[in-house]
């Protein structure tokens, strides 16, 4: 999934952050790959958001590695966004804004937008359609990759493909960018392709 590469990015995305900053992770999981993508920058404040409670369990000992205060929460990210009221600089989701419908995700970035200071930036890492290219052929593209995911079992794999034809609604670049100036972000750019195409990062500030 290019993991690596994508928190690489994110680590030097959030290095150039000048000031100290409030971050948080949406849909943060085990947040292992946040907690390295914040080591060695101004973060001054972490908050994470998860359904599940195993995640959060293993996101708060990855978490100890940060010298900032860490606020973890257990709740459904589009009901916490709706009514967000800490402030903060940096907001991040990877690989989850995705399961929305097109209104829900528009309605999401909204809400993030509005939880934002002034200066801040949103990150997001999701699949992505090709030109004109439909949801079924993505997901067609995604069971062709098979043999690239060579570490996992036919099993596992296949429970891969089973939940990604069941939940995953790519967006186009040029939606995934109307979305971000429709919620009122004056700038965006793509910041990052997976080499086998099946998602990117988008970037947002105002
Ligand atoms: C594919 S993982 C991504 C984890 C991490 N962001 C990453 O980049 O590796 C998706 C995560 O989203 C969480 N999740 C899915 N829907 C959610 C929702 N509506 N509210 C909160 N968390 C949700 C799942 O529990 C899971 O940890």
């Amino acid at each position: 999934m290019f993991h690596r590469e994508v928190y690489g990015l994110l680590h030097n995305v959030l290095s150039q952050v000048p000031k100290p900053f409030k971050f948080l992770d949406i849909a943060c999981g085990d947040a292992v790959a946040s907690a390295a993508a914040l080591e060695g920058t101004s973060v001054d404040r972490y908050y994470g958001i998860d359904l599940s409670a195993r995640s959060l369990q293993l996101a708060s000992e990855a978490l100890k590695a940060l010298r900032c205060p860490v606020e973890l929460r257990r709740c459904d990210f589009v009901n916490a966004m709706a009514d967000w009221a800490a402030p903060v600089d940096v907001i991040w989701i990877g690989m989850s804004l995705h399961h929305l419908q097109p209104e829900g995700k528009a309605r999401l970035i909204r809400d993030v937008h509005d939880a934002l200071s002034r200066s801040g930036i949103f990150l997001i890492w999701e699949p992505t359609l090709l030109e004109a290219e439909s949801r079924d052929e993505w997901l067609d593209r995604f069971s062709a990759c098979r043999t690239a995911f060579a570490a996992v079992t036919d099993d596992e794999f296949s429970a891969m493909e089973s939940h990604t034809r069941l939940a995953d609604f790519p967006e186009s670049a040029e939606t995934w960018m109307a979305m971000g100036f429709q919620a009122g972000f004056r700038n965006s750019e793509q910041v990052f392709a997976m080499p086998n195409r099946l998602g990117r990062v988008f970037k947002y500030w105002s």
